[in-house]
């Protein structure tokens, strides 16, 4: 399925975006939902995810800035700063609110955005993600990086970085496809990975959403996650009124593409629970 692909000018810069609604055909607008990719991906990762909901929600798919077809912008400096992107494709579609999903850096970004726009975050979905701030070891790891990749170039540094993101069963399976993103890596500017390295250090805590916003909100990890492990999702998901937890067994940090039925089914029911919750609102 071709999905109409679209720009908007953000902060002097083109920011590129699936939109999965067909407006040609005028079609009406069902519920829309946000995902953002991680690191280092784009857009498109969420091929698998497109197939199983385009046609019941209209999907929002932004390339991040420095991303994909998104050009790299030195303007940006926090998650923040990402998210207020996010929140100008929206505006640009005249979409006021939206349930926000989000992999791993995305889901840091999704944060952001809940937390400056409460109002328009009908749901946030952490998939391999956390609200946690980087640990200081993980903080001197990303410092580390960023001068890895200045001295040997930010896709060098991807070359032995994608390959860990899988789990085991993925990993004897799938190389090829593995190999495949690895190649599409090479695409990437080094200041737009040192950028994406040095937001994700930056930011905060951002557990308190979890408390003064009462969404819904889905929590998902792979029993071989090492980036946002199971143990830290448990603990987080306990914390909002209404929540949703998995953990894939045998998946590591990209549940989404190593086991795409278990995770659609999740998401399916995961957005029937906020119609449900929107609708019991509206009453
Ligand atoms: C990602 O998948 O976006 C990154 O692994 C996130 C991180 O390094 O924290």
């Amino acid at each position: 399925m071709e999905h109409q692909t679209h720009s908007i000018l953000f902060k002097g810069q083109q920011l590129h975006f699936i939109d999965t609604m067909n407006r040609s055909q005028g079609q009406t607008a069902p519920g829309t939902v946000v995902l953002i990719h991680g690191f280092p991906e784009r857009g498109s990762i969420f091929s698998r995810q497109i197939k199983a909901l385009g046609n019941r929600y209209r999907l929002i798919i932004p390339d991040l800035p420095g991303s994909g077809s998104s050009a790299y912008n030195a303007r940006l400096s926090s998650t923040t700063d990402f998210a207020i992107g996010i929140k100008a494709i929206l505006e640009s579609l005249a979409i006021d609110e939206a349930v926000l999903i989000g992999h791993s850096m995305g889901g840091y970004i999704a944060l952001a955005f809940a937390d400056k726009y409460p109002a328009a975050t009908l749901g946030l979905g952490l998939l391999h993600s956390t609200a946690y701030a980087d640990s200081e070891q993980k903080k001197a790891n990303r410092l580390k990086a960023i001068q890895t990749m200045e001295q040997y170039g930010g896709p060098a540094f991807l070359k032995s970085m994608i390959p860990a993101l899988f789990g085991r069963r993925f990993k004897a399976e799938q190389g090829e496809f593995i190999e495949a993103l690895t190649q599409a890596g090479q695409n990437f500017e080094t200041s737009a990975l040192q950028q994406y390295y040095q937001i994700m250090h930056d930011r905060a805590d951002r557990t308190s959403v979890f408390k003064s916003l009462s969404i819904p909100y889905l929590f998902l990890s792979g029993t071989e996650d090492q980036a946002a492990p199971a143990g830290d999702l448990i603990a987080q998901s306990a914390i909002p009124d209404v929540a949703m937890i998995d953990v894939l067994e045998g998946a590591g940090h990209m549940g989404f593409i190593e086991q795409p039925e278990a995770v659609n089914a999740l998401l399916i029911e995961f957005l029937s629970l906020i119609d449900t919750v929107l609708s019991k609102d509206a009453r």
